[in-house]
C-alpha cells in the first residue's frame, strides 16, 4: 500500500442516547479510494463530520502526514487540504460555474481587493478540462444537471487545494449514465494522486470505483477489505448481520376500477399530452431519464403547479386541485423529491412530523388530540421501517439522512392516502431498509392503495410495478403492460424509439 496520509484512530462520538462513534480507526492512503459503508445511522456521516470540525469527539486522534491535527471547522480542514462534497450541495445557483468555483477564495488584482475576473475565468477553465468534462465555466449553476453541479463541487475543493475529498453519497440523484462520468472525473483525480472517501449505500458503485471497503454497523468498523476479495453479498452480512433476502418479482393482482384519470396533460417545457389511468390498488411506475418531466408530472396532478391544458378525473368526476392541500383532502399524498427541501420540519420530533398531516384522523370527533393513539402509531411506524432514532421525541434533525427519509415515508402511510405519488423512495436508504420499504409497498397496494412509483433506479421500478409507463423528454413513449420478464435494457428502448 502507498503512503497513509491520514490516519483516525479511535474515534468516539456520543450524542444523548445514542453512541454514534464507537474507537473508529480508519487509514487512508495516498491515491487511494476508500469506501465507508453501513446501514442507515451506523455513523458514516459522523465519522466525516468529526474529520472535518464540524462535530468534535468525545475522544481519538486524527493524524495528517503522521502529525497530529486538531480540525476546528470545515474551513481550517480545506486549509490543511481535506475537503467534502456535503449531501446537499452548497453551491450558488445564480452565480456561475467560475464564480462558484473560487468562491471564498477570490483571486484579487495584484495587492487590491479587486476581483481579477479574468484570471478567475482562465483559472476556472483550468480546473475544469483537467476533471476531462464539458462545462462552460460562464453557465449559472441553476442550468447545470445534477451531476455537473457535483463535478463543479468537487472542482472548487480542487481549486481550494484539497488532496483528501470526501464524497458524501454523491450519487443519490443521479442516473447511471451520470454516476459513470463522475466516477471517470473521480478516477482521473485519483490518477493524479488525490486520496478519496466514498460513502454510498448502491453496492454495486463501490465495486465499480473503490480500492478498499471500510464496513460500519452500529458506530463501530466491523471489517475492512480490498474490494476485490469482497463480494457484494458479503458487505451485506457484514452490515447488517444477516441475510437480505431480496425477493423475485411477483405478479400482482389488482382492481380495474380506475381511481384517477389523466386527459392530456401539458406544460410547457416540462410534459406534453400525457394521459393515463391508474386503478385501485396498482402500483403504476414512472421510467424515464432525469429531465424527462416524471416529477413535474406529479406534482402537477397533486395541485403543486398549474397545468396548461387537460384535465383530470378523480373516481370520475372532473377534479383541479387549487393547491396541495386540496389534493391532501381528496385523498392524495406526495413524497417529494427533495425530501429535506419541502419534506421536514428539522426541529420538531420524529412523532411531531410522521403525524402532522393526520392530526385530525388521530383526534377525538377531529377536535381533540388523542394522545395515545398517536403514540402508538408512531411506535409502530418507527418499528415497521426500522427507523433508528432514541425515542419518538428526539428532533428529526439528530437522525441520520436516511432515517429522515424513512419518517416522511411513514408519514405517508400514517396519513391514509388512497393515491400515493412516490419520488424516489428508498433515495438514501440502506439495503435492509428498502426491501422492508418495498413490503410495505406492497402491502399498502393490497389494502387497495394505488400508488404511482418514480424512481431512477430502473432495478426498481421494475420490481415494484405492476405496469411501467415510459416517458422521455416530457412525452409518453408507451405504457408496458406485463412486466413480468421486462428488463432495463427493454425500457430504454422504448424510451429512446
Ligand atoms: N446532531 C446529532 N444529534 C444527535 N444524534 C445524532 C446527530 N447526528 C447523528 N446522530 C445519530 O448518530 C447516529 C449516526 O448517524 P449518521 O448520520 O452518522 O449515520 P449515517 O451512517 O451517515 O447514516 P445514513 O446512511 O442514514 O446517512 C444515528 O443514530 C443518528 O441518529
Ligand atoms: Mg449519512
Amino acid at each position: 500500500m502507498s503512503k497513509v496520509i491520514l490516519k483516525l484512530d479511535n474515534i468516539n462520538k456520543t450524542f444523548p442516547g445514542t453512541k454514534a462513534l464507537n474507537n473508529v480507526s480508519i487509514d487512508l492512503a495516498e491515491g487511494e479510494i476508500l469506501a465507508i459503508i453501513g446501514e442507515n445511522g451506523a455513523g458514516k456521516s459522523t465519522l466525516m463530520k468529526v474529520l472535518m470540525g464540524l462535530y468534535k469527539s468525545d475522544s481519538g486522534e486524527i493524524y495528517l502526514d503522521d502529525e497530529r491535527v486538531e480540525i476546528q471547522s470545515p474551513y481550517h480542514a480545506l486549509q490543511i487540504g481535506i475537503g467534502m462534497v456535503p449531501q446537499e450541495l452548497n453551491l450558488i445557483p445564480e452565480l456561475t460555474v467560475a464564480e462558484n468555483i473560487f468562491l471564498g477564495h477570490e483571486i484579487k488584482k495584484n495587492g487590491l481587493s479587486i476581483i481579477d475576473w479574468k484570471k478567475t475565468r482562465i483559472e476556472a477553465i483550468k480546473f475544469i478540462e483537467q476533471l476531462n468534462v464539458d462545462i462552460n465555466i460562464n453557465e449559472k449553476i441553476s442550468n447545470l444537471s445534477a451531476a455537473l453541479q457535483q463535478i463543479v463541487s468537487i472542482a472548487r475543493l480542487i481549486a481550494h487545494g484539497s488532496r483528501i475529498l470526501i464524497l458524501d453519497e454523491p450519487t443519490a440523484s443521479l442516473t447511471k449514465n451520470e454516476s459513470e462520468s463522475l466516477f471517470e472525473t473521480i478516477e482521473i483525480l485519483q490518477k493524479q494522486g488525490k486520496s478519496i472517501i466514498y460513502i454510498s449505500h448502491h453496492l454495486e458503485e463501490i465495486k465499480r470505483l473503490c480500492h478498499r471497503v471500510v464496513i460500519m454497523r452500529d458506530g463501530s468498523v466491523v471489517t475492512e477489505n480490498q474490494v476485490e476479495n469482497i463480494s457484494i453479498n458479503e458487505m451485506i452480512f457484514a452490515m447488517t448481520n444477516r441475510v437480505i433476502d431480496q425477493g423475485s418479482k411477483q405478479i400482482r393482482q389488482y382492481s380495474d376500477e380506475t381511481v384517477l384519470e389523466v386527459n392530456n396533460y401539458s406544460r410547457a417545457g416540462e410534459f406534453n399530452n400525457i394521459s393515463f389511468e391508474l386503478k385501485r390498488g396498482e402500483i403504476l411506475g414512472i421510467a424515464g431519464l432525469v429531465g424527462s418531466g416524471r416529477t413535474e408530472l406529479i406534482e402537477t396532478i397533486y395541485g403543486l403547479k398549474k397545468p396548461d391544458e387537460g384535465t383530470l378525473k378523480l373516481f370520475g368526476e372532473e377534479v383541479t386541485f387549487k393547491d396541495t392541500y386540496e389534493a391532501l383532502n381528496n385523498g392524495l399524498g406526495l413524497v417529494p423529491e427533495e425530501r429535506r427541501y419541502h419534506g421536514i420540519f428539522p426541529v420538531l420530533s420524529v412523532s411531531d412530523n410522521l403525524i402532522m398531516p393526520s392530526l385530525k384522523q388521530n383526534s377525538h370527533s377531529g377536535l381533540i388530540i388523542n394522545y395515545p393513539k398517536i403514540k402508538k402509531n408512531v411506535e409502530e411506524l418507527i418499528e415497521k421501517l426500522l427507523i433508528k432514532t432514541p425515542s419518538d421525541k428526539t428532533p428529526i434533525l439528530n437522525l441520520s439522512g436516511g432515517n429522515q427519509q424513512k419518517v416522511i415515508l411513514a408519514r405517508w402511510i400514517a396519513q391514509g392516502a388512497n393515491i400515493l405519488f412516490l419520488d424516489e423512495p428508498t433515495r438514501g436508504i440502506d439495503v435492509n431498509a428498502k426491501q422492508e420499504i418495498y413490503k410495505l409497498i406492497f402491502e399498502l397496494a393490497d389494502n387497495g392503495v394505488s400508488i404511482i412509483l418514480i424512481s431512477s433506479e430502473l432495478e426498481e421500478v421494475i420490481k415494484l410495478s405492476d405496469r411501467i409507463m415510459v416517458m422521455f423528454n416530457g412525452q409518453k413513449k408507451g405504457i408496458i403492460d406485463s412486466v413480468q420478464n421486462v428488463t432495463e435494457d427493454d425500457i430504454l428502448s422504448v424510451a429512446l424509439n
